[in-house]
C-alpha cells in the first residue's frame, strides 16, 4: 500500500481575515468551520485514493448513498493546540488513529493506516494554520475525521465505495456555561448501547441513540444523561458522549470497566496515567449505581467528573433520577477534578513537560 499524500491545488480562503478574528474570539463548540477539509475515497478494487485538500463546502451525493440508509459512518474527534511559540501540536493521534480502525472494522468500513491518518491531520491543519487559536487562549482547532459509506446502492451489505474527510472547527468550551458543574439525569429508559453491539466505535449511531436521553435529561433540568447498561439497567455505561469518573476518600479513581458497550476515550486513558502519577489507585470495573449514589450520600466519593476531548473534564454536581437527587460533596468543582484537568491541558498547551510524550507536533 502506497501512503496517501494529500495534495492542495485550490488555496482560495472562504472566510476574510476580519470575520475570522470575529470567529476566534467566540469560537463556541461545532458552530464555524474552517476553509479547508482533508478527503480520500476508497474503492473497493482500488483502495485508498484520491487525497486531496479542498475548499470547505457542501458534499455532492447520490440520495442513494449506503450512508443516508443503513447508517455505516464512523468518526474521530481530536484537537490542534497552539503552543507558546506558535509551534501546533495534537495530542495522542495514534490512539484516536487506532479506534477509527477499531471503529472501522466494528462498521464493516476500510481501515486508514496511523501514517495516512495523521498525514490527513496534517495537511488539513497546514492549509487551516491561521485557524489554530492563540496560545494565550484556552482555545484550540477541534479536528473531526470521518468516514462514510457512499455507494448509491440500497442492497444491505458493506458499501464498496467510501469517502473520508477532515473538518476543523475553532473550539472553545464544550458546554455553553464552561467549566462548571454538570447536571446529570440518569435515565431509565433509554440504553445508549447492548452487548454485541457497537457501543465500544466511534459511530453516528451510538450518538443519534443518545439523544432521546439528552432530551429527557433537558426535561429534568440537566445539562447530560448518564446510561446505564442495557441488560440490567445497574450499573453505569457512560454519558452521551463521554466517560465517567468518581475520586474516594481513600484515594481511589473509580471508572467504568471497558466491556464493549463503552467509548475507549483517549481522555480516559489519560487521566487514568496521571491519576497513577499523583498517587491515586485507578480501579476500572463493574459499577453499580445504586452503590455509587450511596456512597455519594455517606461523603465516602467526594467528586465525581467527565471527560471527553471535546469536554476535557468537566466537574459533576448532581445526580438526578426519577427516585431523587443527589449532590456530590458540596455540589462544587472538586480540587483533584480540576488539578487533573489543568495538568493535562498544561500538557496540550505545552506549559509543563510532556512526560509521558503524548504529543506530536503537526
Ligand atoms: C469528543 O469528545 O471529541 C466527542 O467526540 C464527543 C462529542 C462532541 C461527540
Amino acid at each position: 500500500m502506497t501512503a496517501l499524500v494529500f495534495t492542495q491545488t485550490d488555496r482560495t480562503r472562504r472566510i476574510g481575515d476580519e470575520e475570522r478574528a470575529r470567529i476566534l474570539a467566540e469560537p463556541g463548540f461545532g458552530q464555524h468551520y474552517t476553509d479547508f477539509m482533508a478527503h480520500a475515497t476508497w474503492r473497493l478494487d482500488e483502495g485508498w485514493g484520491g487525497a486531496e485538500v479542498i475548499p470547505f463546502g457542501p458534499l455532492t451525493m447520490s440520495p442513494a448513498s449506503a450512508v443516508l440508509h443503513y447508517g455505516q459512518e464512523i468518526f474521530e474527534g481530536l484537537k490542534a493546540f497552539r503552543h507558546a511559540d506558535g509551534s501546533v501540536w495534537t495530542f495522542r493521534p495514534e490512539r484516536n488513529a487506532e479506534r477509527l480502525q477499531r471503529s472501522a472494522r466494528r462498521l464493516a468500513l476500510p481501515e486508514l493506516s496511523v501514517e495516512d491518518f495523521l498525514s490527513s491531520l496534517r495537511a488539513a491543519v497546514a492549509a487551516d494554520e491561521h485557524w489554530v487559536p492563540e496560545a494565550t487562549s484556552e482555545e484550540s482547532l477541534y479536528l473531526r475525521p470521518f468516514m462514510f459509506a457512499s455507494e448509491e446502492f440500497l442492497g444491505v451489505r458493506a458499501s464498496h465505495k467510501v469517502e473520508y474527510y477532515v473538518i476543523s472547527s475553532p473550539a472553545g468550551p464544550y458546554f455553553p456555561r464552561g467549566v462548571q458543574p454538570l447536571v446529570v439525569w440518569i435515565t431509565d429508559e433509554y440504553a445508549r448501547a447492548g452487548a454485541g453491539g457497537t457501543g465500544a466505535a466511534k459511530c453516528g449511531g451510538n450518538y443519534a441513540s443518545s439523544l432521546l436521553g439528552k432530551d429527557e435529561a433537558a426535561q429534568h433540568g440537566a445539562d447530560e444523561v448518564l446510561f446505564l447498561d442495557s441488560e440490567t439497567h445497574t450499573s453505569i455505561d457512560e454519558l452521551s458522549g463521554m466517560n465517567v469518573f468518581a475520586i474516594t476518600t481513600d484515594g481511589r479513581l473509580l471508572t467504568p470497566a471497558l466491556t464493549g458497550s463503552i467509548l475507549e476515550g483517549v481522555t480516559r486513558e489519560s487521566i487514568l496515567q496521571l491519576a497513577r502519577d499523583r498517587g491515586l489507585e485507578p480501579v476500572e470495573q463493574r459499577l453499580v449505581m445504586s452503590d455509587l449514589l450511596e456512597q455519594v450520600t455517606s461523603g465516602e466519593i467526594t467528586e465525581m467528573f467527565a471527560c471527553g476531548t471535546a469536554a476535557v473534564i468537566n466537574p459533576i454536581g448532581e445526580f438526578r433520577a426519577h427516585g431523587g437527587t443527589w449532590t456530590v460533596a458540596d455540589g462544587g468543582s472538586g480540587e483533584t477534578t480540576l488539578a487533573l484537568r489543568q495538568e493535562l491541558t498544561d500538557i496540550q498547551y505545552g506549559r509543563t513537560p510532556d512526560r509521558h510524550g503524548w504529543l506530536t507536533r503537526l
